[in-house]
């Protein structure tokens, strides 16, 4: 039976980070090949487009200062994890990175956020954390230590689902899973361990299940605020499957991003204050979808 579901926009704050020291240098995941050409120039045109996507549907976009030496920066999604303006700050695996934990950790301190926790354990921020109405859903198996879990736990006060990551091109969760709103997510299941695919079955029973040839073209490293979704354009089975839900996805091309295994969520970092979430304050025009 047809069922009536509304999807609302709620204006999100982002932080990013231009990519102006961008390249690929070092390999720290399967998608990095330092011998292949990078475009820093258009790498910066598909940035730019990113956060005009966002402006245009009514979100803000804070800017951290990128810092010369740190090509991966632009993945602003690693370099915090904020829950009702309570911020998280990472601590990276990878001794390339290690320097932008502080960097970010030092946006938020100059900005306004008075809790910022220098973290005890490895963790990506939200590379490896995403945030539901009820959960925080937390990454392992490739960057984020699993006792980063329990800590995180302790200092948001809510509940965190640890799940294992198993595919190293999926080496993060934003790779593998997205929040669509509230409680709503899409992931791909191959890329975790069987018994995270079962907590996933269980506390989402309604997921959208993504295949993996649109997990390939980094389909699930989307945002979305509830309404639209920032997704990949290659993702196209996935966008189908996203307006057939009553949402309405947007392409967005970040090829070059892609080459240090990033896309629209890894370039982006949700700054989430308490009370940020309330529906009645719609970006754009909300939409009744029948959903089969
Ligand atoms: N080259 C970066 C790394 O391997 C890409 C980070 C992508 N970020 C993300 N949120 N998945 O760390």
């Amino acid at each position: 039976m047809a069922q009536r579901i509304t999807r609302t926009a709620v204006p999100r704050r982002y932080l990013m980070c231009r990519p102006t020291h961008f390249e690929v240098t070092y390999s720290i995941n399967p998608w990095m090949d330092p011998e292949k050409p990078v475009d820093r120039e258009l790498a910066i045109l598909q940035w730019e487009r990113l956060r005009e996507t966002y402006l245009e549907l009514g979100h803000t976009v804070e800017l951290i200062e990128p810092a010369p030496g740190l090509p991966d920066m632009v993945f602003a999604a690693n370099g915090a994890t904020v829950v009702d303006g309570r911020v998280l700050g990472a601590k990276f695996r990878n001794e390339q990175r290690v320097a932008e934990g502080p960097a970010y950790s030092r946006w938020f301190r100059e900005n306004g956020f008075p809790e910022v926790r220098d973290p005890e354990f490895v963790n990506e921020g939200e590379g490896d954390y995403l945030v539901t109405k009820s959960w925080v859903l937390a990454g392992c198996g490739f960057r984020t230590d699993p006792a980063s879990h329990q800590e995180a736990q302790d200092f948001f006060g809510r509940p965190v689902i640890g799940l294992r990551l198993v595919d190293p091109r999926f080496y993060h969760l934003d790779t593998a899973l997205a929040v669509l709103g509230d409680d709503e997510i899409m992931y791909c299941p191959e890329s975790f361990s069987p018994g995270s695919r079962a907590v996933l079955r269980r506390l989402f029973p309604d997921a959208v299940l993504v295949s993996a040839e649109d997990a390939g073209a980094f389909g699930l490293n989307a945002v979305s605020d509830g309404y639209n979704v920032i997704l990949p354009q290659a993702a196209r089975g996935l966008a189908e499957q996203l307006a057939a839900r009553g949402y309405n996805p947007i392409g967005i091309d970040l090829s070059e991003l892609l080459k240090a295994g990033g896309s629209a969520k890894c370039c982006t970092l949700e700054l989430r204050m308490a009370g940020s979430t309330a529906p009645e304050r719609a970006a754009t025009p909300t939409r009744t979808a029948c959903v089969v």
